[in-house]
């Protein structure tokens, strides 16, 4: 059975970089990205995993913590940890799980047999605090994922989990928002005595409220 968002993620307990993971402790009411590259010492995974761990005081500052895994063995990572230093300028600064029998890949659909019947896609999950599935991606081998745009459905995430509105296509922070059409007027006027722009009944948009 595939995982959905609004699932719970499965838990597991696999070997990593930092030693042994178990996933729903190390997860700890923050929320986690758990994602997935095809294997080490490949070019656009190393790109993917330097660019990650750059990305580490944003992730900090949302309370977010990266997990990467992939089916290689643990002493390559700690191999490959060097090469990531060495071309991308940051040292791997998050865990990195060897799922070397794929068994979490498996339970999490990461390998996609018609693609490969080893190697795990580039998937990527977000996982709520309350260790449900947010946001779950999934790109081809070739094709190296953008982690500003993860870092940007975050934001959304953590907005529209506070206040209910939603967020429109390109939002970024900062930006209008839009009021969620489950809320009436009467209410919306009590939240936004501002007033809001209503380009139709559904459609009423507010400046992004303060966290
Ligand atoms: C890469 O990271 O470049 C890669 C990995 C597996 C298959 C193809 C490309």
């Amino acid at each position: 059975m595939a995982i959905l968002i609004g699932d719970t993620a499965p838990d597991f307990t696999l070997e990593s970089t930092e030693g042994t993971i178990h996933f729903h402790d190390y997860i700890d009411g923050s929320r986690a990205v758990l994602f997935s590259h095809p294997k080490n010492f490949t070019p656009v995974c190393t790109t993917e995993l330097g660019y990650t761990a750059k990305l580490k005081p944003e992730f900090d500052k949302r309370g977010v913590k990266a997990i990467g895994l992939s089916v290689d063995k643990l002493e390559d990572h700690a191999g490959w940890a060097k090469d990531i230093e060495e071309t991308r300028g940051t040292a791997l600064n998050f865990p990195l799980l060897a799922d070397t029998k794929g068994e979490v890949a498996r339970q999490y659909d990461m390998i996609h047999p018609n693609a490969d019947n080893t190697l795990t896609v580039r998937s990527l999950f977000v996982i709520g605090p309350d260790k449900k599935v947010k946001l779950k991606i999934e790109y081809p081998a070739s094709t190296g994922r953008n982690f500003d745009e993860v870092l940007r459905v975050i934001d959304s995430l953590q907005l529209t989990a506070k206040h209910r509105v939603a967020t429109p296509v390109n939002w970024k922070q900062g930006e209008d928002v839009i009021i969620v059409p489950a809320v009436s007027n009467e209410a919306a006027k009590a939240k936004y005595p501002e007033g809001w722009t209503e380009l139709k009944p559904y459609l009423r948009i507010v400046p992004q409220p303060c966290a």
